[in-house]
């Protein structure tokens, strides 16, 4: 199948590929480029592990094509620490309040929380839990997931954090 190449900003760096038509951006990142850490877990857009955000938006990288990618800049899980390796406050919110177990919705969760953060600084836990809705999480059981963005926020915004009464 002839293939095209695409050009794109992946965690500030230039990247260029040769793709299919029909490469998914998952499999690009994937496969292509090494960026293993946002996941596959359904391929039908319903889990939301392979979330990474595409110009200023959550996407999931499964439904979008690597072509339609051409020209954006993409944020992924490798992209989130500093670049002294320092965690970014959502990584560091996920450890502290225990926001994962297995760890296979991690990556996309903290993508999608980051983009939350952008667009709602102070969410409620209700905004958290509707902001999040459309990432599924088989082990925890969302309370430490909403606590660990709650924990982020926080610090994001220098105040402190006061774990919610269950
Ligand atoms: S793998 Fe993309 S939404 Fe599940
Ligand atoms: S921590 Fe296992 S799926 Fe979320």
């Amino acid at each position: 199948m002839a293939k095209s190449q695409v050009s794109m900003k992946v965690n500030g760096k230039a990247i260029d590929a040769l793709v299919e038509p029909r490469t998914l951006l998952i499999h690009l990142l994937r496969e292509q480029l090494n960026l293993t850490g946002a996941h596959i877990g359904c391929d039908t857009s319903h889990c939301g592990a392979c979330t990474v955000d595409l110009d200023g938006k959550s996407v999931k990288s499964c439904t979008v094509f690597a072509v339609q990618a051409e020209g954006s800049e993409i944020r992924t899980i490798e992209g989130m620490a500093g670049a002294d390796g320092a965690l970014h406050a959502l990584q560091e919110g996920f450890r502290e309040m225990h926001g994962l177990q297995c760890g296979f919705c991690t990556p996309g969760m903290i993508l999608r929380a980051y983009r939350l953060l952008q667009e709602n600084p102070s969410p409620s836990e209700d905004e958290i839990r509707i902001g999040i809705s459309g990432n599924l999480c088989r082990c925890t059981g969302y309370q430490n997931i909403v606590k660990a963005i709650q924990f982020a926020a926080a610090k994001i915004n220098g105040v402190p954090f006061q774990e919610a009464a269950e």
